[in-house]
């Protein structure tokens, strides 16, 4: 798909840094200069809650545009950075008619059909450019896709959407138990939908330095995993949990913190990773 660039934060594992990753890798990216949407997939909404987004004001939410193509973003506190909420409606999804035996392209369907409006109206109309009050998918530099724990159609619809994905671990003993699952999802579905899917990298997350337990995962998933395993390592920081509910990312409630940093450090490996010039370069 032309236009943005569309990476999954996904882990089936809960609790292990997916919707903090999300938000403060989209926060950091903004920050950096570059046109970020983030995409609640997770009921829960917590990336929407991190983002200030109130539970009353999650309508039209990710569930609209999957279902009906309702495309409407919501401004964040940071200029760069939109996102579509998630709301409750997306539990349909995984447990309503018509919806239960959806198929995992709902997303990239409306997405590509954003692209497809977008393209017909600026030919019929020869105005290209002119400011909307959400820019369409292709004016964004990347999209942001904040998967739910489990392997549901949700994450599927994401797998299904994007060409990176990006792995959460969690520095703990069970870390890498669960993942070959995981890539066994990807690897299927890179075979039938979507063979452009790769996997970006796997993030080590919530490292306690004076622990050393969790050095010993680090040298083992690193082992393991070699290459995949990006360098920054995301530290355990308290501040990462309180920002959420102060409604906005970490990268902004406290800058200066050793989680904030490693999320900007993130930001630009991925950008360097990608070929792009440190944060802001555009995706290859
Ligand atoms: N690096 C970190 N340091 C401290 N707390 C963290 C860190 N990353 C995540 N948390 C906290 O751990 C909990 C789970 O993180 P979260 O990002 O919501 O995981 P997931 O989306 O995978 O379920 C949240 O309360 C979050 O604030
Ligand atoms: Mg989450």
């Amino acid at each position: 798909m032309p236009g943005a660039r569309i990476t999954a934060v996904a882990n089936q594992k809960g609790g292990v840094g997916k919707t903090t990753t999300a938000v403060n890798l989209a926060a950091a990216w903004a920050e950096a200069g570059k046109k970020i949407l983030l995409i609640d997939l997770d009921p829960q909404g917590n990336a929407s809650t991190g983002l200030g987004i109130a539970p009353q004001k999650r309508n039209p939410s990710a569930f609209d545009f999957l279902t009906q193509g309702v495309f409407a973003p919501q401004r964040t506190l940071l200029d760069n950075l939109w996102v579509i909420p998630a709301s409750r409606d997306l539990n349909k999804i995984l447990r309503e008619k018509p919806w239960r035996d959806a198929p995992d392209n709902l997303l990239r369907d409306a997405l590509k059909a954003l692209l497809l409006e977008k393209e017909k109206r600026a030919a019929e109309t020869k105005s290209e450019g002119e400011a909307s009050p959400a820019a369409p998918p292709h004016l964004y530099d990347d999209i942001i896709l904040d998967c739910p724990p489990g392997l549901s159609s949700l994450t599927s619809n994401a797998f299904c959407a994007a060409r990176s994905l990006i792995v959460p671990l969690q520095c703990e003993f069970y870390a890498l138990e669960g993942l070959s699952q995981l890539f066994q999802t990807v690897e299927s579905l890179r075979s039938s939908v979507n063979p452009d899917l790769r996997i970006d990298g796997i993030l080590l997350t919530m490292a306690d330095g004076r622990n050393s337990l969790s050095e010993q995962v680090e040298a083992d998933v690193r082992a393991h995993m070699g290459a995949q395993v990006y360098k920054t390592v995301i530290p355990r920081n308290v501040r990462l949990s309180e920002a959420p509910s102060h409604g906005m990312p970490a990268t902004l409630y406290d800058s200066s913190c050793s989680g904030s940093l490693a999320y900007k450090a993130l930001a630009e490996e991925i950008g360097r990773r990608r070929g792009g010039r440190g944060g802001r370069g555009r995706a290859s």
